[in-house]
This record gives structure tokens, C-alpha cells and sequence, in this order.
């Protein structure tokens, strides 16, 4: 029998970096020394007292029990003391935050909350996958808006055509953001503010990079801008500031009513997450923060590294201020793809193409800072070899 698929899973494309493990998976298996600069996988470890606490607490019997799907009160309140001493923005722990299983989680189910099929929303260009991902399986329909090198990878919110934005019901952003390393302005966050009002939609800021900074950079959050509470949420989560993202475990804060509506719709959908693990992200967020600076001292290494060596044979890029991420131009004559499949194919080296981040992407290519020093600088070498001097 052939089972039929619902339309919405089908219109679903395949998520981009599950087809790049594919990818790898076969060229490991054809004995290639495959160095991938592709997924932005924390490579460095969980620091000891975060895996102590989730030892400890994993051995209380009273953690072996449904957790609540919204989150421990003990979770939340860790949240909105972190957010209050990072961001100096206040957060009811019990109305203005809920825990999510990793916050790819929420923003794939955010769509749920607040999309009708046929709905419209407003997602960067490019950008994560999982913002479109969801609210496609949501039935809504995105209107991708361009992020464009020209400004700074911010939208233009004034170029969304009014009747676009009067029908859209929810917008993405996300800064520091991936894939392209750009920051955002409080100017910016302000006019975010400001547009969402005038049209009613709903704000999404996925801020997962706010700890990953260089050269005396410190990125704020959206919610540190007046009246964001009012037209928005936030995700963040411990992944990538305390090298966990297999821990799963983030959240949203923010819109009390947004808050509400997401722990709805997971109290019938999950169980939240185990409560030593929950334990464990309130040990990393109020314990020692030494590891943000070496962290980011080891990022800005990498960083230096392969924007120095990309110069070096023709690039011209400038060195990111966050993320973990180093977006750049393909060479004249190539596409996001034939690039991307050319430097696999000759070097070995994996770069995600920038079409996987939607249209706009074309003509750039991604390469995340995720590896050591020794194998990043290989990775330079190789392309150096193979694909030599490029003119732009
Ligand atoms: C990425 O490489 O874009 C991220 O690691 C994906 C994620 O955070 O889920």
C-alpha cells in the first residue's frame, strides 16, 4: 500500500542540513577526509559543572517524572534573572517565560499559534530554515524579505509593499544573525518595533547568538528595545553561549499572551523537557560565565583565520562581529551550488550553499567557525590549491 503524505509535508523542502549530513556521510564512506564547515555545531565541550549538575540531578528520583511542558518555575526564574543582569530587561518568570526543547522547537511551532493556512509571514532572505519549515507545515504562505549586503543584511521594512504588510500576521528576525553574521542596531530594533505596531504583527526575534561576540562587540536583545514586550517574543537558548545544543533546552520569553499560547499548544504536544536538564541550564546560566570569553576568544581565532586566509587569495570580507559564522560571495562564475559542490568535490571541504537559506542566498556560500585552528587552516590550504586566486 502506498501511504499518501498530507499536501502540507510535501511542500515541506528537505531541511537543509540534514541533506548535508547525507552528503558527508557518503563521501566519509568513499574514504574521503572530509573537513565540514557546515552545520554551527559547538565543537567545544559542556563545561564540568554544568555535566555535574546534570549528574546530580539525574539521579533524584523526584526528576524522573513528567516534567511540566512549560518548564520548571525554578527554569524560568533562572531565565529572567539572566535576562535582567545580561539585557537589564525584566521578565515575569511565570507569565513572560516558557521552556522549549531547544528553541528550534518553539519557533517551529510558533507558526501553529498564530498562522491560519493561507496566511501570510514575513521571513528574511535569507535566513534559518526552520522559519519558513514552520510555517509552511502550518499552511501559511512566507513573503521572503531581502536581506541584501548593501544594508548591512537588515530588512528594509519601509520596501515591504503595504498591502503585503497588511495581511502578514508574523515576522522572523534574528540578530546576530545566521548565515550572515550581521548585527542589528537598537535604531533598527526600534523601527522593528514601530512597523510591527503600525501593522499588527507579530515580532519573532530568535537570539540564540547574543553571547558570541568579538573585538569588544556586545549585542543587546530585542527585547531590551520599549514596547517590544508588547509586539514580540524572543528565543534564546543555552546552545551555542554554553557549547550544548544536544542538551536541548531553550526558550521564548516575552508577549505574555505569545507565552501563554506556546505552552498551550505544547501541554498537547510535549512533555517538556527532563528536569536535570533543566537543572543544568540554571546552573549555566547563574554559575561562572568565564566560558562566554574563552569561547569567543577561540571563535575569534577561527574567525581571523579563515577570513585572513580567503583575503589572502582574492576575497575581500570583512571580519564578523558575531555568530559563528562566515558569510561570503562566491567566485565570479560560479553559483551558490557549483561553488559549494566544487569544494567538496576537489578539497574535501564542506560549505553550505547559501540557497539553503532561501532565494536570496544565490551567489553566497557559508562556512561556520565550528573546527579547530589545525583544521580550519587546512581547509584554507586545500581551496588554495584547488581553486587558486579569485578576481571580484
Ligand atoms: C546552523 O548551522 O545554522 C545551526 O547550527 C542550526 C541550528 O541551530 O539548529
Amino acid at each position: 500500500m502506498k501511504i499518501i503524505e498530507a499536501q502540507r509535508i510535501k511542500n515541506l523542502p528537505p531541511y537543509l542540513f540534514a541533506r548535508i549530513e547525507r552528503m558527508i556521510a557518503q563521501k566519509r564512506a568513499e574514504g574521503v577526509d572530509i573537513i565540514s564547515l557546515g552545520i554551527g555545531d559547538p565543537d567545544m565541550p559542556t563545561p564540568d559543572y554544568i555535566i555535574e549538575e546534570l549528574s546530580r540531578e539525574a539521579k533524584n528520583p523526584a526528576n524522573h517524572q513528567y516534567p511540566s511542558s512549560v518548564g520548571m518555575i525554578n527554569f524560568r526564574q533562572a531565565v529572567a534573572d539572566w535576562y535582567g543582569r545580561r539585557f537589564g530587561v525584566e521578565l515575569d518568570p511565570k507569565t513572560e517565560v516558557v521552556s522549549l526543547i531547544g528553541s528550534k522547537e518553539g519557533i517551529g511551532h510558533i507558526s501553529w499559534c498564530y498562522l491560519d493556512p493561507g496566511d501570510t509571514v514575513l521571513v528574511p532572505d535569507p535566513s534559518y530554515p526552520v522559519y519558513a519549515g514552520g510555517a509552511i507545515l502550518a499552511g501559511a504562505v512566507p513573503y521572503y524579505v531581502p536581506l541584501t549586503a548593501e544594508r548591512g543584511f537588515l530588512p528594509d521594512f519601509a520596501d515591504i509593499p503595504s498591502d503585503v504588510a497588511k495581511k502578514a500576521k508574523m515576522m522572523f528576525l534574528n540578530y546576530p544573525n545566521n548565515p550572515t553574521g550581521a548585527v542589528a542596531t537598537e535604531e533598527f530594533f526600534r523601527e522593528a518595533v514601530a512597523f510591527a505596531r503600525e501593522y499588527r504583527i507579530l515580532i519573532c526575534h530568535d537570539a540564540p547568538y547574543t553571547e558570541v561576540a568579538f573585538d569588544g562587540y556586545k549585542p543587546i536583545s530585542f527585547l531590551q528595545t520599549p514596547g517590544a514586550k508588547e509586539v514580540g517574543i524572543e528565543f534564546h537558548s543555552v546552545s551555542k553561549t554554553y557549547n550544548m545544543t544536544g542538551w536541548r533546552i531553550g526558550w521564548a520569553s516575552g508577549h505574555p499572551d505569545v507565552v501563554e499560547a506556546l505552552g498551550r499548544l505544547k501541554s498537547n504536544l510535549d512533555s517538556g523537557q527532563f528536569q536535570a536538564i533543566q537543572y543544568a541550564a540554571i546552573a549555566a546560566l547563574s554559575g561562572p560565565q568565564d566560558i562566554v570569553a574563552y569561547n569567543n576568544g577561540v571563535y575569534r581565532e577561527r574567525r581571523d583565520i579563515l577570513v585572513d586566509g580567503l583575503n589572502e587569495i582574492g576575497w575581500k570580507l570583512e571580519k564578523p562581529k558575531a555568530t559563528i559564522y562566515v558569510w561570503a560571495p562566491v567566485p565570479p562564475g560560479h553559483t551558490s551550488e557549483s561553488f559549494a559542490e566544487l569544494v567538496l568535490e576537489k578539497a574535501g571541504v564542506v560549505v553550505t550553499p547559501g540557497t539553503g537559506y532561501g532565494p536570496k542566498g544565490a551567489g553566497y556560500f557559508r562556512m561556520s567557525l565550528t573546527l579547530s585552528t589545525g583544521r580550519l587552516k587546512e581547509a584554507i590550504e586545500r581551496i588554495k590549491k584547488q581553486v587558486g586566486t579569485v578576481k571580484f
